[in-house]
């Protein structure tokens, strides 16, 4: 099944309509073509599948190149998805990014998906979101208030 997707790193022929379309249905996100470009233009490293010439998923990275690394919007599109896409595109940006640590935020129920690559859930991560994205974030549960004890055993929250 893998041998019909070709994995690419060019950006230049990308359709960022269709890769817009392929984020709603996935679903991931609902991003303007002209936001999507920007990001991808100013990532480190990008990661595209096509299927018979036509775009099928895309995954992101930011990278120092030496100690930290982030990958963002891995989506396949849904008539393709299962079919080891993101599998191949996820090992083919793991490889451009040597670095000692490579971040992540898991969509609820795809930890298992980066699990096989050596992801592990990280307890001491921390998000600044802008609004609407940070009242979203906390009426969902993905931030919530940091609970510090004091020195006088006093139980602080912020948010
Ligand atoms: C998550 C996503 C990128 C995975 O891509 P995919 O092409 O469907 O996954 P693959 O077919 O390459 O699966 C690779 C392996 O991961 C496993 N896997 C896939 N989704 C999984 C999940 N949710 N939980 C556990 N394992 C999963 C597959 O069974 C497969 O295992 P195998 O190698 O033993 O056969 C894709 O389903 C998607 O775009 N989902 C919607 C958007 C999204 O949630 N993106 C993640 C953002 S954090």
């Amino acid at each position: 099944m893998d041998s019909m997707y070709k994995i690419a790193h060019d950006i230049s022929e990308i359709d960022w309509w269709r890769l817009a379309d392929i984020m709603a249905r996935a679903p991931l996100f609902e991003r303007k073509p002209f936001d999507l470009a920007q990001a991808f233009r100013n990532s480190d490293a990008v990661v595209f599948a096509h299927a018979d010439g036509v775009l099928v998923g895309a995954a992101r990275a930011l990278s120092d190149g030496v100690y930290y690394a982030t990958i963002y919007d891995v989506a396949v599109a849904p008539e393709h998805q299962g079919c080891g896409v993101g599998r191949q595109m996820v090992s083919a940006l793991l490889s451009k990014l040597p670095v000692e640590r490579v971040f992540l935020t898991s969509v609820f129920g795809k930890e298992g998906f980066y699990e096989r690559f050596g992801f592990l859930a990280q307890t001491n991560a921390m998000g600044r979101y802008a609004e609407p994205a940070r009242g979203q974030a906390l009426a969902s549960g993905v931030l919530t208030a940091v609970r510090t004890t004091s020195s006088l055993g006093v139980t602080k929250t912020s948010n």
